[in-house]
């Protein structure tokens, strides 16, 4: 390859050689265009900043810093203060309203029932279950059925202060163990378990000894009709809707040994809003009543039946 070759042209073309030669073929000289170059020369410059500002060496602790000391942490930071600035323009508005507001704005109801759902996990769902559906002892939350009462504000009480829990503004009475403490005979109890394991078929029959021994004994507490008294806590015999059971076992057991399930109370366990939220939750699952003279307190869903527990 002499000088002389690389100034050679292209005969064809036109265009000047690199004087390249591979058997008889020659590479054009074709430079790129300096526009592309120019880029090109930009970028390298580009990545040199970039290397400067950011983080990017891989260096034994880590990686280079970069002089705006970005960091994903950071940024995570940054975006969970923001949430936190968000959350606490709903928590401000929703301290301050009344369940009637919550009930009835659609964003704070959202915001309480997702709190609520959240919250229910963690702290109820061991005992009446993920869906509130509850067991054996542990009532079903989903239903028309309450023991101590299915309005929000019910439910808030119940929530805060528990049934039979020892906080001092618990809701308390129990189910007397008659048999245990001597109150009826063995023989008096199986006719009065008799009497309200039928109940849910048959319905009262005033002339039998099991009428007369239910509204002598348990009348007071679960009402001359047995639907229950919220009272105190009295549940409603007639519904076929069983806390410890509906088989004459059962409620013999009951009747004997009496029952005394502990809801505990949440009130100084949990802050004030959860309980709200929790309570809105709740109310929200089916069975939630409207307060008295509210017209909107009710929740939309109902359940088509009251699922047995
Ligand atoms: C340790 C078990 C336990 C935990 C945990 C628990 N509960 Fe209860 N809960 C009970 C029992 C037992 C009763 C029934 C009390 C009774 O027999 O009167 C009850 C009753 C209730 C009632 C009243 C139902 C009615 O028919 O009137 C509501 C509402 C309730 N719980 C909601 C909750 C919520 C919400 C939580 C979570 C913050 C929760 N419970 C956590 C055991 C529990
Ligand atoms: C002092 C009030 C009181 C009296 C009197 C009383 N009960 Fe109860 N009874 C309760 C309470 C409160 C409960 C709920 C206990 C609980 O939730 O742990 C209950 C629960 C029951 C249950 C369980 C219901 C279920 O869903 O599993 C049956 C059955 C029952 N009572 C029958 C009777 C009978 C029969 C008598 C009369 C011999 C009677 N009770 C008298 C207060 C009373």
């Amino acid at each position: 390859m002499s000088e002389n070759d690389k100034k050679e042209i292209d005969q064809v073309s036109g265009i000047e050689t690199t004087g390249h030669e591979w058997d008889g073929l020659k590479e054009l000289n074709n430079p790129l265009p300096r526009w592309w170059l120019w880029v090109f020369y930009v970028t390298i410059v580009w990545s040199i900043g970039y290397w400067v500002v950011f983080p990017a060496w891989p260096v034994p602790s880590g990686a280079t810093k970069g002089t705006a000391e970005w960091t994903q942490f950071s940024r995570l930071e940054k975006s969970q203060q923001d949430i936190a600035v968000l959350q606490a323009g709903y928590i401000e508005n929703f301290k301050a309203a009344p369940f009637d507001r919550i009930m009835n704005d659609e964003q704070l109801y959202a915001f309480a029932t997702a709190g609520g759902a959240a919250a229910f996990k963690d702290n109820c769902a061991t005992c009446h279950g993920t869906g509130g559906a509850g067991g054996r002892g542990y009532p079903n939350l989903n239903d028309d059925d309450w023991i101590w009462g299915g309005t929000i504000e019910d439910i808030h009480q119940t929530l805060e202060f528990g049934a039979r829990s020892g906080h001092p503004e618990t809701r308390v009475s129990a189910m007397p163990a008659f048999g245990k403490d001597g109150l009826m005979s063995r023989e008096d109890i199986a006719t009065v378990v008799d009497y309200v394991a039928n109940l849910p078929r048959q319905g009262h029959d005033l002339s039998s000894k099991g009428y007369d021994l239910f509204q002598k004994n348990c009348a007071s507490c679960h009402g001359t009709e047995a639907k229950g008294n919220r009272e105190f806590g009295a549940p409603n015999l007639t519904d076929g809707i069983w806390l410890y059971g509906g088989s004459k076992d059962t409620i013999y057991k009951t009747v004997y040994n009496g029952r005394s399930g502990v809801m505990p109370y949440w009130s100084g366990r949990l802050d004030d809003n959860t309980i709200r939220q929790l309570a809105v939750y709740v109310h929200s699952l089916g069975g939630g009543e409207k307060s008295e003279g509210t017209e909107n307190g009710g929740s939309q869903r109902k359940p088509e039946s009251p699922a047995a527990r």
